[in-house]
């Protein structure tokens, strides 16, 4: 596990941008597993920029999201499709053929499941993964559970979630209260991670992700099993964790 230190927002978008940016330039036919929420958004607008300079080329590079919520269309304007659109797809030479997110419509779920997993399979599995990490310590939308849920499954999203979440909905009553996801296996199983945080709200969990007892309470805490896991965090976020384990962090400030 690598944790790089970022001493702002920026700079945490900036240097996790590079790193797939390199991706992307030593593999162009690289498979990218995308991520939606605050957190990636200053990573999206860094990598539009250097398309538009023309660093980046996206022409043959393929994308799986992670999740998506159950009942939206992609023209919804709170749907995953709708966000990874206008956020960054819209914005480069992709070709939508290329992109696969949950079916948010679909309401077969064995089915969606099965198609979603059959799709990351056919792609030959995933390159490299950029994850946020929630407050509660999901990632994709595998919540805290009693076991580790593997494969796309659909999810019950738990109450901190949804309130989380419903900064994005005009009420609390309008946020799905169900969502497709990749499974904790599919994840691992990304050749490399890359998970971001930031914010003082997030440090806690951060630090018990990372550095606390493996457990599926913890979705994220898995994470600390994969053998290329890299975190880009900003100062705020890194803040437990740079009490504890400073020589964990590089570049950290020694204060
Ligand atoms: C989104 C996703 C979620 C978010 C997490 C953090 O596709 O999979 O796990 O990464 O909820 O969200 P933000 O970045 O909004 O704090």
């Amino acid at each position: 596990m690598k944790i790089i230190y970022a001493n702002d927002y920026q700079t945490m978008s900036r240097k996790a941008a590079n790193i797939l940016s390199a991706q992307v330039i030593l593999n162009p036919k690289s498979v990218l597993g995308l991520a939606t929420g605050s957190t990636p958004l200053g990573i999206y607008q860094q990598l539009i920029e250097w398309y538009r300079k023309g660093d980046i080329d996206f022409s043959q590079v393929k994308t799986v999201n992670l999740d998506e919520y159950c009942g939206l269309s992609p023209e919804n304007e709170q749907s995953y499709f709708y966000y990874m659109y206008h956020n960054f797809f819209k914005h480069i030479n992709i070709q939508l053929k290329n992109v696969h997110i949950p079916n948010g419509l679909e309401t077969d779920k064995e089915k969606e499941c099965r198609r979603y997993n059959y799709i990351i399979k056919s792609l030959g599995g995933i390159d490299l993964q950029l994850l946020g990490l929630g407050h509660n310590g999901h990632i994709g939308f595998n919540e805290p559970n009693e076991a580790f849920e593997k494969e796309t499954h659909c999810v019950k999203l738990a109450e901190e979630t949804i309130a989380a979440n419903s900064r994005f909905f005009s009420s609390l009553d309008e946020v799905p209260t169900h969502a497709y996801t990749m499974g904790i296996k599919s994840i691992m199983q990304a050749k490399k991670i890359l998970l971001i945080a930031s914010g003082e709200s997030k440090a806690e969990i951060l630090y018990q992700a990372l550095f606390g007892p493996i457990s599926p309470q913890v979705p994220a805490s898995i994470l600390q099993l994969h053998n290329d896991l890299i975190v880009v965090a900003d100062e705020g976020a890194l803040s437990v964790i740079a009490q504890r384990y400073p020589h964990c962090i590089e570049q950290h400030p020694i204060k």
